[in-house]
């Protein structure tokens, strides 16, 4: 079956209009009175730190709605709800394997509620309740502002329900205020994506780019900031592609808001993520030096090193252009520690194309590299062109790029030994007395510390560098 963004199956059971707008508080309460018995919420998540946000999200919500708590282990919940990610190959068959174990548990208990959302949600659509009947509600990663309705409906009419369209109203104005999850938390800005690079599932199953306001995400901010946290990340599939209506009525575009998110008071550190190197201006590339708050750290995918693959990828940029923005980057901000991901194996993709790739990493040095082999995707264009790159040949690019990235990551932690850096303080390590932090560059690191350092931004030298993550040293008394 084709992807498509709307998919109302048969058994669907779309909401009349006049709930779409369903407001939190009315509904809720008649819902309360109907599922007394529901008491815990289990959710497995899947994926990128976009779907941590929204099963955050979901979290909040349900809490709201119905008052529940969210437990560890899937065997104490109520409501079990699955949150899926499709991007690469095998998503379904891990979401399938983990459903039958959830079937064990509805069969002891057929008052669970057991949900599935996020993007195999939205791609599989019936299929799954067709396959998996004892699931009792479907959702894409656009409806699940409507979870409350959907667990209202299936109390009452002990019936399927599947949301999977992408409605044009915004899910987020329907969603709770977000509750501060700790010390660093995420606000997603814009969703979906408009690059329709050959491989990639996420502009069908998150659909076309939209940008929250200006006014909303920085009250999404001062929301996060009030309850304690202290670092914001923005989130987006594409965070730099992000135009959306600003308080003077203007479109505003991603390094005005970030300028705006950085006066908000209390915070201390930003980040974003995911960019696209279209996207990378220069009055962003500025905003590096120019935003203290703003951490030099970027994510920037390439994908491949090879002209001939970006362009069969549908990129739209070159090595050469990417090469000019990360000099760009360094002008403004010598240190910045980059990442980016990279397909090994597309369609065609030659030795010499995957040279070219080996070559662009060496010469931009990463100080962390997601790198992955190319598997066809449901629905895509690349999935029409063969598969053609051998399995052993993939696996043998891919143990090659591991092992230098791996190597420039090792050096990139090395070269932090015997500085001086600031380290904010997230949580209690693994070890007695140990805590946890992150430097400006998004390193990983353990200190002998306190509990009561938690979102103190703290000086520490650093005597030692591990493969994952950094020893430090206090070296000032805690303000
Ligand atoms: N095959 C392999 N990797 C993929 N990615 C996206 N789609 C595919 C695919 N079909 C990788 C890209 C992207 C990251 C999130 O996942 O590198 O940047
Ligand atoms: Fe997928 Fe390309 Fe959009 Fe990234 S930019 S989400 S890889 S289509």
């Amino acid at each position: 079956m084709p992807l498509h963004p709307v998919m109302i199956t048969r058994f669907s059971l779309r909401l009349p209009d006049s709930q779409a707008g369903f407001s939190v508080r009315r509904p809720m309460k008649q819902a309360n009175e109907l599922i007394k018995s529901l008491d815990t919420l289990f959710i497995k998540t899947y994926g990128c730190q976009m779907n941590e946000y929204d099963s955050a999200r979901m979290a909040d919500m349900m809490k709201q709605a119905y008052g529940l708590r969210l437990v560890a282990a899937a065997e104490d919940a109520d409501v079990i709800l699955m949150n899926t990610c499709s991007i690469r190959e095998k998503a379904e068959d891990k979401v399938y394997s983990e459903l039958g174990r959830y079937k064990k548990l509805k069969d002891k208990r057929p008052d669970m509620i057991i949900g599935v959302g996020g993007c195999v949600g939205q791609q599989e659509g019936e299929r799954i309740q067709k396959r998996a009947p004892y699931v009792d509600i479907v959702f894409g990663p656009q409806s699940y502002h409507r979870l409350p309705e959907m667990v209202k409906e299936i109390r009452r009419d002990r019936v399927h329900v599947s949301q999977t369209d992408m409605p044009e109203i915004e899910k987020f104005d329907h969603l709770p205020k977000a509750e501060s999850h700790g010390v660093s938390g995420c606000v997603t800005i814009m969703e979906g994506c408009d690059k329709f690079c050959t491989f990639c599932v996420v502009p069908y199953t998150r659909g076309a780019e939209i940008s929250r306001s200006v006014e909303d995400i920085l009250d999404e901010c001062r929301d996060q900031l009030a309850g304690g946290t202290v670092e914001i990340s923005l989130l987006g599939q594409n965070v730099n592609a992000y135009r959306g209506p600003g308080p003077d009525e203007e479109e505003w575009d991603f390094t005005m808001l970030l300028y705006a998110v950085a006066e908000l008071p209390g915070l201390k550190r930003l980040r974003f993520s995911t960019s696209h190197p279209m996207e990378m201006t220069s009055e962003l590339c500025q905003a590096f030096a120019e935003i203290p708050q703003l951490m030099p750290y970027l994510h920037l995918p390439v994908q491949s090193g090879s002209d001939r693959v970006l362009k069969l990828m549908h990129r739209g940029h070159d090595r050469e252009t990417y090469f000019r923005i990360i000099n760009e980057l360094r002008e403004h901000c010598p240190d910045i520690a980059l990442s980016s991901d990279f397909i090994v194996g597309y369609p065609g993709e030659t030795d010499e194309d995957f040279a070219a790739t080996m070559d662009l990493v060496e010469r931009v040095g990463f100080d962390s590299a997601y790198c992955f082999k190319y598997s066809p995707r449901p629905g895509t264009p690349a999935s029409k062109s063969e598969d053609n790159v051998p399995e052993d040949v993939k696996d043998e690019r891919l143990q090659r790029l591991l092992t230098l990235t791996r190597e420039q990551a090792r050096l990139a932690m090395q070269a932090q030994q015997g500085k001086t850096i600031d380290v904010l303080v997230e949580k209690d390590g693994r070890r007695a007395g140990d805590m946890e932090g992150r430097s400006p560059d998004y390193k990983i690191v353990h200190f002998r510390g306190q509990h009561r350092q938690i979102g103190q931004v703290m000086a520490m030298s650093i005597v030692e560098a591990y493969g994952q993550s950094l020893r430090g040293e206090l070296i000032l008394a805690d303000s």
